[in-house]
C-alpha cells in the first residue's frame, strides 16, 4: 500500500513538472523574443543631458534636425543644439513667452501656472527662408513668422494657430510641412473634443464620430500624392459590440482642393484603413494600439525588389497585460487597402459590412483628381459617410517583427537606422526602441525566407527615473541617437563594441555595427575601420563558431562550378586587399559555395559547418518541445492507469485528480464519469470540446468566438461579430 502511495505521488508530482515544462514551452512560443543580450543600466550608459530651465516641466519635443543640428521645442523657448555634442547655440535661441494677457485669462479658465505657459509644438522653414513657429500659449495656440536678421530672428508676424497646434502641451497632434503648406491633426478646441486633420481650408467633419472618434495622433509623412497620418481612435465599427481602440492609417490627397459649393473647407479625399498587428492564428491575437511610427524606410527585403516600409509601435491596451509589438507595413499595402471596398453601417443597430461594388459612385470616390472643386455631389457625400475601408492592412512579413511582454514597461517609441551594411555586404535595419520606463532597446531587423525577426542586441537604461522615451532620432555616428524624455533630453552613444573582450561575445551580439578583428583580438566599431579584411561577423545567426574557423590554415580550396561561373576561392586567410567590396572570404557567409564532404578538395572545417548549420537554435527548441510532449503522453498514460486503478483507495483529496481528468478529457471525450458536479465549472474552462458543442470550425475571418459560462454554469459558445 505505501509503495503505491509513493507510486502515485511520483506521477503526481512527474505530471505537473511536465505542465510546467510545457506551458513553459507555449510561452516561449508565443514570446519569441524575451531576452536582451546586453543590458545595461543607467550608470554604464553614457550620455549628455540637455535639460534646458530645469526648474520647470519643459515638455521637450525635436523641431526639427539637420546635419549639424537639432532644433528642441520646450517652454517658452525654442533651442538650437548641435548635433554632434549638444552644445547649445545660444545665438540661435529664440525666447517666446505668453503675453500676460493670455496667461491670466488661461488662469482664470482654471488651468494650472505650467498649462499656462507657450509651450512650442511646430517650427518649419516657409519657402521664402523664414520660420514659422507655434506654440500653445496659454491655451490659445498661436503661431508666428520669424525672419532671419544678422543671425538673429526678428517677429514678423503672428497669426491665430487654431487648428494646427494643440492647446495641451500634451496631447497627441502632429503635423508636417509639404510644398508650402502645413497639414495638421490635432484639436481645435480648449476642451479637446473638436479633433481635426486640417490643412487651410479643408478639414475632417465637426464631430462626426465615423471619421475621427477621440483619436491620439502619432505622425505624419507625405508619400505620392498623399499625406498619411498614423493615430489610433475609438472604433467606430465595433461600438454596437463594446468599446475599443484600434489603430488606422488616413490619407488625404496632397491637392485636395475641397468640394463643390458649401463644401469648399472640407477634405473630398480623407480615407482611413485599419492597421492589422496581430499574431497569426485561428483566433490573432491583436496590438491594437499604435504609438509610434519610423520614418518611411526603404531596402531590400527578403526579394531583389527594392520596398518602402514604415515600422510601427503597437501595443496591447494600457489595463491589460503589457504587450508591446513592432510591425512593420509595407506602403504598396497600405496604398492597395485604399483601392479596395468602403466600409458602411446600414443603420445605427446594423453590422458594418463591405459596400457592393455597384453602389459605389464613379469616378471612384477619395481618388486624387485635378479640381475637386467640380466633383458630383453624390460623389463628395459617398465620402463623407464612407471614409473607412473594409480590409485592414496587413502586416508585413505576416506578423510582428517583435513582441514583448513585460509588466514592467511598454514601448512608446520607434526609430530605425535603416539599411545598416554588414560585412558580407547584406543590409539590416537596426531599430531603436524607447520604453515607458526610461530605456531604449537596440534591435536588428533580421529577415529570413517570408518573414523576419528583430534580436535585441542591448537594452539600455537611458533616461533616469524611469521617466517616458517620447521619441527617439538618429544622430550621425553608429549607434548615435537622441532620447527626449518629458524633461530632458539626451544624446548618448548605443555602440558596445569597445566594452567587449571576446571573440564569441563580438560575433554573438549580432550587432551590424561591430565585429571581430581577428589580427587586432578587438571587437571593433565598422564604422571605424580601414578594411574588412580578418573582421569576422555574423549578423543573421551570430555563429560563434565563425570566431574558431581555423585562421591559421593555408589551405586553398578550389571548387570547380559546372556552369559558366568561374572558380571561385575560399581562403582562410592570407588575402589581399582586393575585394573590400565584393564578398569577402574571411568573413564566411551563407553564400560560401556549398560545403561537400564528400569532396576530397575540402578542409576540415567542412564538416564542423555542416553540423553547426544542423544544430541550430530552432532544432534544439523542437527537440525539447518533442521530447516533452513524448514524455507528457507517458505521464498521462502512467498517471491515467494509476489513477484508474488505485482510485477507490486514494487517501489523497480528490481535487488535483479532477484537475488532471479535466485535461484528459480534451484527449479522450468520453470518459466523464470522474466528474463531480461540484468540479463543473472548473471543468469547463478547461474542456473546449464536449459532446454537446460542436467542434470549432473554421469561420469567416471577421467572426470572432468567445467562450462564455452561462448562468446555469454550462458552457456555451457565443457568436461575436466584430468587424
Ligand atoms: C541652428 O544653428 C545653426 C548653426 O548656427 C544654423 O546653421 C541653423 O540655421 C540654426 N537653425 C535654426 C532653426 O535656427
Ligand atoms: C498621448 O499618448 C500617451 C502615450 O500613449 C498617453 O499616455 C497620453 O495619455 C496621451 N495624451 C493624451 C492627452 O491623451
Ligand atoms: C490580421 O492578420 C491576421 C494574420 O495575418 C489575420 O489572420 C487576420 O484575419 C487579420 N485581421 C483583420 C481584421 O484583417
Amino acid at each position: 500500500m505505501f509503495a503505491f502511495q509513493l507510486i502515485l505521488q511520483c506521477s503526481y508530482v512527474v505530471k505537473i513538472l511536465i505542465w510546467s515544462i510545457c506551458f513553459i514551452a507555449f510561452c516561449h512560443a508565443w514570446l519569441p523574443d524575451g531576452s536582451s543580450k546586453l543590458v545595461n543600466n543607467f550608470k554604464s550608459i553614457s550620455s549628455i543631458s540637455f535639460t534646458g530651465n530645469a526648474s520647470f516641466p519643459d515638455h521637450f519635443i525635436v523641431l526639427n534636425q539637420d546635419d549639424n543640428s537639432i532644433i528642441i521645442g520646450g517652454r517658452n523657448r525654442i533651442y538650437n543644439l548641435s548635433i554632434y555634442d549638444f552644445h547649445e547655440r545660444k545665438e540661435g535661441r529664440i525666447d517666446w513667452p505668453s503675453s500676460d494677457a493670455h496667461g491670466q485669462l488661461c488662469i482664470l479658465k482654471g488651468k494650472t501656472e505650467d498649462d499656462c505657459q507657450n509651450y512650442i509644438r511646430i517650427l518649419y522653414h516657409s519657402e521664402s527662408g523664414k520660420l514659422v513657429v507655434c506654440g500653445t500659449n496659454s491655451y490659445k495656440p498661436l503661431c508666428r513668422t520669424y525672419a532671419p536678421k544678422d543671425g538673429k530672428y526678428s517677429v514678423e508676424k503672428e497669426v491665430e494657430g487654431i487648428g494646427l497646434c494643440p492647446y495641451n502641451p500634451e496631447h497627441n497632434s502632429t503635423s508636417v510641412f509639404y510644398n508650402g503648406q502645413l497639414f495638421s491633426a490635432t484639436v481645435a478646441d480648449f476642451s479637446g473634443g473638436d479633433p481635426l486633420i486640417y490643412r487651410e481650408p479643408q478639414r475632417t467633419e465637426l464631430f462626426d464620430l465615423k471619421q475621427l472618434n477621440a483619436p491620439n495622433f502619432v505622425s505624419s509623412l507625405p508619400y505620392g500624392d498623399f499625406i498619411f497620418f498614423f493615430y489610433r481612435e475609438t472604433a467606430v465599427e465595433y461600438m454596437n459590440c463594446g468599446k475599443v481602440i484600434y489603430s488606422r492609417v488616413a490619407r488625404v490627397c496632397k491637392d485636395d482642393k475641397g468640394g463643390p459649393h458649401q463644401s469648399r473647407d472640407r477634405w473630398t479625399s480623407f480615407l482611413k484603413a485599419r492597421l492589422n498587428c496581430s499574431i497569426p492564428g485561428e483566433y490573432p491575437f491583436y496590438f491594437d494600439e499604435i504609438q509610434s511610427t519610423s520614418d518611411i524606410v526603404e531596402g531590400k527585403y527578403n526579394s531583389d525588389e527594392s520596398k518602402r516600409i514604415i515600422y510601427g509601435i503597437l501595443t496591447t491596451p494600457i489595463n491589460a497585460i503589457g504587450g508591446s509589438a513592432i510591425c512593420a507595413y509595407h506602403m504598396d499595402d497600405i496604398l492597395r487597402a485604399f483601392e479596395g471596398s468602403f466600409k458602411q453601417q446600414e443603420n445605427i443597430n446594423s453590422n458594418w459590412l463591405p459596400v457592393p461594388e455597384n453602389m459605389v459612385p464613379q469616378p471612384r470616390p477619395g481618388q486624387c483628381v485635378r479640381d475637386s472643386r467640380i466633383l458630383p455631389d453624390k460623389n463628395v457625400n459617398f465620402i463623407k459617410t464612407h471614409s473607412l475601408m473594409e480590409e485592414a492592412v496587413p502586416a508585413f512579413f505576416g506578423k510582428p517583427v517583435l513582441v514583448r511582454v513585460s509588466l514592467q514597461y511598454r514601448f512608446t517609441a520607434i526609430t530605425v537606422d535603416p539599411q545598416v551594411k554588414t560585412t558580407n555586404n547584406k543590409y539590416v535595419d537596426v531599430l531603436y526602441i524607447g520604453t515607458d520606463d526610461g530605456k531604449v532597446l537596440k534591435a536588428v531587423n533580421i529577415p529570413n525566407g517570408d518573414t523576419a525577426k528583430a534580436i535585441v542586441i542591448s537594452e539600455n537604461t537611458v533616461l533616469p527615473h524611469g521617466s517616458a522615451v517620447k521619441q527617439l532620432k538618429i544622430a550621425p555616428g553608429y549607434g548615435k541617437i537622441v532620447v527626449v524624455g518629458k524633461d530632458e533630453v539626451r544624446l548618448t552613444t548605443l555602440n558596445h563594441c569597445s566594452s567587449i573582450t571576446r571573440c564569441s561575445e563580438c560575433v554573438g551580439l549580432q550587432d551590424p555595427h561591430c565585429a571581430w578583428d581577428a589580427k587586432q583580438n578587438a571587437c571593433v566599431s565598422i564604422d571605424a575601420v580601414t578594411s574588412y579584411r580578418f573582421l569576422i561577423q555574423d549578423v543573421p545567426r551570430g555563429d560563434v563558431n565563425k570566431c574558431w574557423s581555423p585562421q591559421s590554415d593555408k589551405k586553398t580550396v578550389i571548387k570547380s562550378k559546372s556552369d559558366a561561373e568561374e572558380k571561385k576561392e575560399i581562403q582562410t586567410n592570407s588575402l589581399d586587399d582586393k575585394d573590400l567590396d565584393s564578398t569577402d572570404p574571411v568573413i564566411r557567409t551563407d553564400e560560401d559555395p556549398e560545403c561537400d564532404p564528400l569532396d576530397e578538395n575540402s578542409i576540415g572545417g567542412c564538416a564542423v559547418r555542416q553540423q553547426l548549420v544542423i544544430y541550430t537554435a530552432g532544432t534544439l527548441h523542437i527537440v525539447v518541445v518533442v521530447v516533452s510532449i513524448v514524455g507528457l503522453l507517458l505521464g498521462f498514460i502512467a498517471g491515467y492507469l494509476f489513477s484508474q486503478k488505485f482510485h477507490s483507495h486514494s487517501q489523497y483529496p480528490e481535487a488535483p485528480f479532477i484537475e488532471q481528468h479535466n485535461h484528459l478529457e480534451r484527449l479522450s471525450a468520453n470518459q466523464t464519469g470522474y466528474l463531480t458536479p461540484r468540479a463543473n465549472k472548473a471543468v469547463n474552462l478547461v474542456v473546449n470540446v464536449s459532446s454537446s458543442s460542436p467542434p470549432p470550425k473554421k469561420d469567416n475571418l471577421d467572426v470572432g468566438k468567445d467562450l462564455n459560462i452561462s448562468s446555469d454554469g454550462t458552457l456555451q459558445k457565443i457568436k461575436k461579430t466584430y468587424i
